[in-house]
């Protein structure tokens, strides 16, 4: 038997179009799903834009106020996609008014937002999940699991790298991303958020921290009209980049393992460089976002010497069967989104959380005041563990 749930978006710019696609796909590769996601209402504040979104979507109404979505009975579950600053406001109100939320990272403007919406999910009893979707690629899932089987021996250090030339074009537009007011933090929550994640994923809480911030493209060009992702704007009146380019940080984590997190936003001839390395006492294991479907693995019993294979991720590897029949046929971004829908959905049905929650967002952003503490004071900053939430 399956049921039909009401979803919303609220904000439709990347993110926004991102969840509506995944929720249009999730039953093609999901047809096991309890659910039936129907796309009931798109809220935006950009005029004109909901409608477009419900024009090639099939949203049946669309909205400008997202408060019309809280209110809105049909509505079960809504996708929170609006820029950082409103993720508490909107996250808490739909919560409190019962509807289970899909919201993106870093869940607000810093720690204490991330903790109210966990809160509120917690309070009125809805699931709460939130987009760290490079957890959701099969190879990572596979790479944690190679590391807690012990196959690489006991973990001693990690490099996690998130590197991007989004913001490194001198003529990017001073957007909600830049003002501590709208966006927050700058790297630190765009990447280091995604980064922080996947260090806990896949070597458990950190313990302290210490690093080094920096901004390397100090003004920006006003926009004139509406944007929506990384949009340029030349010849705008410039104003200050108020939050930082990039950051630094080495890492203790609760298991005695160190750990490097490096993330940039102004890196030339970086596209969507974001990775990791893991090392252990028998071995090491390696992954590159821009080639998901693949782990670099170096296991046996050399030490010195001791080879490095490609393995392909395949069917029996996290979600990967859901996706292709074989290994080294290639999965993409967007499937990550539609892995999260899938989790999300079967949350709501089971009543059980499946994926990353608001929780998880809550530890990402107590990792990412720590580093914004210590890059201020110039210390290392004890990290909460297991007591964080
Ligand atoms: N998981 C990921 O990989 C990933 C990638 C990019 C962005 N994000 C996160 O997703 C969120 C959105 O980022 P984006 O890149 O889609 O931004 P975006 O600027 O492309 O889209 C935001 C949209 O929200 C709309 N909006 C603003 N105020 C609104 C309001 N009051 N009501 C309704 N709509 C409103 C804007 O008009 C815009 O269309 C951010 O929190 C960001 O950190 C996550």
């Amino acid at each position: 038997m399956v049921d039909a749930l009401g979803v919303a978006v609220v904000g439709f710019g990347w993110m926004g179009r991102v969840h509506t696609q995944a929720y249009a796909r999730v039953r093609h590769h999901y047809p096991q799903l309890a659910l039936r996601p129907e796309l009931i209402t798109v809220a935006e504040e950009v005029p004109g834009r909901a409608e477009e979104a419900a024009a090639q979507f099939g949203f049946v109404s669309t909205a400008r106020d997202w408060r019309e979505v809280a209110a809105d009975p049909r509505v079960r579950a809504v996708s929170i996609t609006a820029p950082n600053f409103l993720h508490r406001e909107i996250g808490v109100a739909m919560a409190e008014a019962g509807k289970h939320i899909w919201i993106e990272k870093p869940v607000g403007l810093g720690a204490e937002d991330a903790r109210a919406v966990a809160d509120a999910v917690a309070r009125a009893g809805v699931q709460g999940a939130v987009g760290f979707n490079y957890r959701n690629a099969p190879a990572v899932e596979a790479a944690r699991e190679l590391i807690a089987s012990g196959e690489i021996g006991a973990v001693t250090h990690v490099r996690v790298r998130m590197f991007s030339d989004y913001a490194a074009h001198p003529e990017g537009a001073l957007t909600w991303r830049y003002e501590r007011e709208r966006g927050g933090s700058g790297v630190l929550g765009d990447l280091a958020s995604h980064g922080a994640d996947l260090a806990r994923f896949l070597l458990g809480d950190i313990a302290s921290l210490t690093a080094d911030t920096a901004v390397f493209l100090p003004e920006r060009a006003r926009p004139a009209g509406a944007t929506a992702g990384h949009s340029r704007a030349a010849g705008g009146e410039l104003g200050p980049v108020e939050n930082e380019d990039y950051v630094n940080c080495l890492l203790r984590f609760a298991s005695g393992a160190r750990g490097v997190l490096e993330a940039c936003r102004v890196s030339v001839g970086e596209q969507n460089n974001y990775g990791f390395e893991v090392h252990g006492t028998s071995g090491a294991v390696f992954w590159d976002f821009r080639r998901m479907n693949e782990l670099g693995v170096s296991r046996g019993t050399a030490y010195q010497d001791q080879p490095v294979s490609t393995v392909y991720v395949g069917p029996g590897d996290g979600e990967f069967g859901a996706f292709q029949p074989g290994a080294a046929n290639a999965m993409g971004y967007d499937d990550l989104k539609v892995i999260e829908a899938y989790r999300f959905l079967r949350s709501v049905a089971e009543g059980v959380p499946y994926g990353a929650t608001v929780g998880d967002a809550v530890h990402s952003a107590v990792a990412l005041e720590a580093m914004a503490r210590s890059a201020e004071r110039g210390d290392w900053v004890t990290v909460d563990g297991p007591g964080v939430l």
